[in-house]
């Protein structure tokens, strides 16, 4: 019986995940991982810490079933755009600065204005954000000359765990995309971009499509991990990519929204796109032939998760979401905004904030915690219209912890004005890896035979249509009215 084995290196977790030929999960271990904010703004994690996470994690499935002689494929997915800078032996030069670092603005207008606005978007699909590669690769060299004169190469944060594992500098496309130095439209670096920006071509990965097997386990990794020497190991994708694989989103039309603590929406696409002022990421998918557009809300569950530990943290969630369900929609003119940790669509902007707007004494907690939920939906709703502008959303596919919660489910279903069907799915971006890494290995023949074991759920209608158009205008004012006051806030802060 051949396995597929799907690795994760999430911000959070190195998680491996054991799968068979039918799609079924055999089994998973996850081992937590640090993580640390040294300066404000800065997010960082060590890149050994991934490795000792996951091959411990690898070694607790192959314990748990045996199965090492089995696994037919590896497949590698993760938290995308981190960059970690090795010498020239492979060692790591400092801790890896992640997707969530936000020291970067400086880096970001550099590159802005050394390529042009229109043209750097031309070039890669998308704007400089701070949370992307290329950015963090500029900020190494503007601030810490002496480690970038040691570069020889930069990865990824999964890419590293492919170096730990094969000994290979490869990278796949989906991944590649978040850096800011592909040519998306062509499926490789771009040349102009690395030359405006005086990044060495060498530096950079082999790139493969996210089927592509780019190396075999080497000894010293077998004996890290129990894996048998040899084991093939596909490219897999970025975290986003690979959970769209394990929800079935492969095919114009089928939309994945996530709602974990980032709110994400995907939407492939069978041809090259962008959008002109780069709200939307183009980037390519993990599969060949394939692109998508992706938003991305920073704070999603991330929100209620927020205002649940800080203001009721002794309700459960279920319960403090019941109460809320006896409130109406709008919340009696009460609205959140869900910038808790500044936002990228529609709005990129490190320094946007949460706020309660409209409180009154007539409001309630349960006002409140129904404001949070519906302003997470207005704010999937800014992305749903720009991806719509783009491309005909057919079905939407919903997963993450917040799509457990029927209320938030129907909620953002009238908001969005679009049906909700869920997906048995909870393995996330693992699975999708587990998938590519099936198709890579000959055990499906194409994503179609891959993805026909995943089940999906409920569906949720919209059941007051336009109920919320009112409240969704007054929404969409007010970031274009609080932004200046942000800035002025995050210098006193
Ligand atoms: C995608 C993104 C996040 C990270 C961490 O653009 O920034 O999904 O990959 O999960």
């Amino acid at each position: 019986m051949p396995y597929l084995l799907g690795l994760d290196i999430s911000t959070t977790g190195a998680k491996a995940l054991l799968i068979d030929e039918q799609g079924a999960i055999v089994a998973s271990h996850t081992t937590p991982q640090p993580i640390s904010a040294p300066k404000p703004l800065w997010s960082e994690q060590n890149p050994a810490d991934w490795w000792e996470g996951i091959a411990a994690s690898i070694r607790a499935v192959l314990e748990k079933t045996g199965a090492a002689k089995e696994v037919a494929a590896i497949g590698l997915t993760g938290q995308m755009h981190g960059l970690v800078c090795l010498d020239a032996q492979g060692n790591v030069l400092r801790p890896a600065i992640l997707w969530n670092d936000q020291r970067t603005q400086a880096e970001c207008d550099q590159i802005t204005e050394t390529l042009g606005f229109s043209r750097l978007i031309q070039l890669t699909g998308n704007r400089a954000l701070t949370g992307f590669t290329a950015p963090k690769v500029l900020w190494v060299r503007n601030h810490e000359p002496e480690v970038y004169s040691k570069i020889a190469h930069i990865l990824l944060p999964k890419d590293y765990i492919r170096y730990c594992l094969t000994g290979d500098y490869a990278a796949d496309l989906s991944d590649a995309s978040g850096m800011l130095l592909l040519d998306v439209a062509r499926r490789n670096w771009s040349e102009d971009v690395l030359k405006a920006l005086n990044i060495p071509a060498a530096w950079m990965p082999q790139v493969y499509e996210g089927t592509g097997i780019t190396g075999r386990v080497h000894e010293t990794a077998a004996k890290a991990t129990g894996l048998l020497a040899g084991t093939p190991v596909v490219a897999g994708g970025g975290d986003q990519a690979a959970q769209a694989v394990g929800v079935g989103a492969v095919k114009p039309g089928i939309t994945a929204l996530t709602v974990g603590t980032s709110g994400v929406v995907f939407a492939p696409l069978s041809s090259y796109a962008y959008e002109e002022e780069g709200r939307l990421h183009a980037f390519c998918h993990a599969l060949p032939g394939q692109w998508h557009f992706m938003c991305v809300m920073l704070s999603a569950a991330g929100s209620l998760q927020w205002y649940r530990d800080t203001l009721a943290p002794d309700v459960e969630f279920g319960a403090l979401v019941a109460e809320a369900a006896k409130v109406p929609p709008g919340s009696e003119g009460l609205q959140f905004m869900p910038y808790l940790t500044g936002e990228r669509t529609p709005h990129p902007d490190p320094l946007a904030r949460g706020a309660f707007i409209g409180l009154s004494v007539r409001h309630t907690r349960a006002h409140m915690t129904r404001a949070v939920l519906e302003g997470v939906a207005f704010g999937l709703r800014d992305s749903f219209e720009l991806i719509k502008a783009k491309q005909a959303v057919e079905q939407v596919r919903v997963s993450g912890g917040g799509a457990r919660s029927l209320l938030w489910r129907q909620i953002m279903a009238n908001v969005l004005g679009s049906a909700l069907t869920t997906v048995e799915e909870t393995e996330g971006a693992a699975y999708g890896a587990a998938l590519l890494a099936g198709i890579g290995a000959g055990v499906w023949t194409d994503v179609g035979a891959a993805t026909a074991a995943i089940r999906l759920g409920e569906t949720v209608t919209p059941d007051a249509p336009g109920s919320y158009e009112a409240a969704y205008q007054v929404y969409r004012s007010l970031y274009p009215t609080l932004k200046d006051t942000f800035g002025r806030l995050a210098t006193l802060s």
